[in-house]
């Protein structure tokens, strides 16, 4: 588990954390907080770099959109799914925990 301060996030951004050694993009859209894995299902990027697009995240190397809520590939040239990890907010204090699906 890894504690973050919601107060840091800034809406349509993203920024990378430590999960139990797994690399994780966690990105802010309104009020609400997503954790995916921050490395691309395509090939090796950071997803980090990418733009936060309403609830999508693109990967800056090749473009392709991910849905931050389910981890799932929208578009070419990704077509599997990334990891998806459980988000709790308790006031200020925002835990990324489990991964929900392993790949
Ligand atoms: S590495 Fe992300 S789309 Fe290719």
């Amino acid at each position: 588990m890894t504690t973050i301060n919601f107060d840091s996030l800034v809406v349509g951004k993203s920024i990378a954390v430590d999960v139990e050694g797994k690399p994780v993009c966690v990105a802010r859209v309104g009020d609400e907080v997503f954790a995916v894995s921050n490395i691309c299902s395509h090939a090796y990027a950071e997803l980090t770099d990418g733009e936060v697009k309403g609830f999508t995240i693109e990967c800056w190397l090749h473009g392709a959109d991910f849905d931050l809520r389910t981890g799932k590939a929208l578009t070419l040239p990704a077509t599997e799914p990334l990891e998806t990890f459980s988000v709790v907010r308790q006031g200020n204090f925002v835990t990324i925990g489990q991964a929900k699906k392993e790949m």
